[in-house]
């Protein structure tokens, strides 16, 4: 069977954990630190804390922000739960908004209808890696209109003075917008390194802050080192240089990034641009190669004049599939050994948000994009081989159901 998105785990990640694990240094230490470092200096981004997923960091930097009760934070309605799920965990509302219908993210149009004098952040999501329209998302929180609408609840708010934007960027690091990398393109952007990532330390994720003045963030960085590490004002590494007494100044959370986690996270960010994602634009490509000019396909938007990929998901449409038969579909290329996915059932389709009274039906788009979605395997070491094995598959398997 072709596997969906196994993780590449080759001598130099297992060299580098074993190292760690000889080092005496397990937890949030000195590779972690560096990790920081690094990923500071590749996103562009001004300061980076590191946790142990992205679900983790999206909740910390609401928190940070303040949001509870009686906000409203504007989310997608097509992404994985977890946008979703933080907000709620903060006791606030998450307000669905319809995608676009060429990519899969967020339509700006309908955040604007969206926003209320409530509205305390926007959460844009880059769906499979795909950039969303950052210059319209920050454009639009800066309108006086809207920045006259937003009513502050703390200082940290009064500071800011508008919505933020905080980027689910789970999917894209290593993504460009007109020229410049996610990470440095918003308030806040959060990464995932979850085993199926990109870039992966098993579990884990990054949380970069690009704060305008007269925010510090280094400051908002150390600050955050505290909170996500149960408000310990030392952590276990800085208790061993000389003195042990600490103090606690909130009850924090506890999702610190472990060292185990980022040595692999060292090796895998050192060989990015020239090794990993040179692999995956080779296999999007290929796949485009193969299903271009074929009306029963519709081909996702990856490269555009002004937005890169980091080519984490290929979703590829069957034109005019309903949702049974997408799914007979799928059902036939595992019969030929090869695993897809579908990515993601809108969050309205779902027990827990259905429950709460989201409706699909108030997003259509969303619905349209998924039900004839499937995404197909992309990873480091697929072969050109298996690559045709998928294709032909793909292709086997939609001529038995739509022809
Ligand atoms: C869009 C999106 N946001 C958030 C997450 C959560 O990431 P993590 O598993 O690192 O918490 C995921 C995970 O797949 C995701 O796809």
């Amino acid at each position: 069977m072709i596997p969906f998105s196994p993780p590449r785990i080759d001598d130099k990640i297992i060299a580098e954990v074993v190292d760690t694990l000889k080092s005496g240094w397990i937890t949030t230490g000195p590779k972690t630190k560096l990790f920081e470092k690094k990923l500071t200096e590749y996103t562009g981004g001004k300061s980076t804390l590191c946790v142990n997923s992205a679900t983790a960091g999206l909740e910390i930097a609401l928190r940070w922000f303040g949001v509870g009760p009686g906000d409203e934070i504007i989310v997608p309605a097509y992404t994985y739960c977890a946008t979703a799920n933080v907000v709620v965990h903060c006791g606030a509302k998450p307000v669905m908004v319809d995608i676009n219908g060429d990519d899969f993210d967020i339509d700006v149009d309908k955040i604007r209808a969206a926003i209320t004098d409530r509205t305390k952040a926007i959460m844009p999501v880059d769906i499979a890696g795909f950039p969303c329209d950052y210059d319209e998302i920050m454009s639009l929180v800066k309108e006086d209109s809207v920045v006259r609408r937003f009513s502050a609840n703390n200082e940290i708010q009064r500071q800011l003075g508008r919505i933020m934007v905080l980027a689910d960027s789970s999917h894209s690091i290593g993504a460009l917008y007109k020229g410049k990398h996610t990470g440095s393109l918003v308030d806040v952007t959060v990464f995932s390194f979850h085993a199926v990532k990109n870039l992966t330390t098993a579990e884990g994720g990054a949380v970069i802050f690009n704060l305008p003045e007269p925010f510090d963030n280094d400051e908002i960085y150390k600050f955050l080192c505290v909170l996500s590490l149960h408000g310990q004002n030392k952590d276990a590494l800085a208790k061993t240089k000389g003195n042990w007494k600490y103090d606690v100044i909130t009850a924090g959370f506890k999702m610190n990034m472990t060292d185990i986690m980022a040595s692999m996270g060292l090796v895998e960010l050192a060989r990015y641009d020239d090794d990993t994602l040179v692999k995956r634009k080779k296999i999007f490509d290929f796949y485009t190669s193969q299903f271009k000019g074929d009306n029963r396909f519709v081909l996702p938007v990856y490269e555009t004049v002004d937005k890169r990929t980091s080519y984490h998901v290929y979703l590829l449409r069957v034109n005019g599939a309903s949702e049974e038969q997408r799914n007979e579909i799928i059902r036939r290329i595992n019969g030929k050994e090869v695993s897809v996915n579908v990515h993601f059932q809108p969050l309205p389709l779902l027990s827990f948000y259905n429950g709460l009274g989201y409706k699909m039906s108030d997003y259509p788009q969303a619905f349209d994009n998924y039900k004839c979605e499937i995404s197909l395997p992309v990873y480091y070491d697929l072969t050109d081989e298996q690559m045709q094995t998928v294709v032909k598959a793909v292709k086997e398997s939609v001529a038995e159901v739509m022809d």
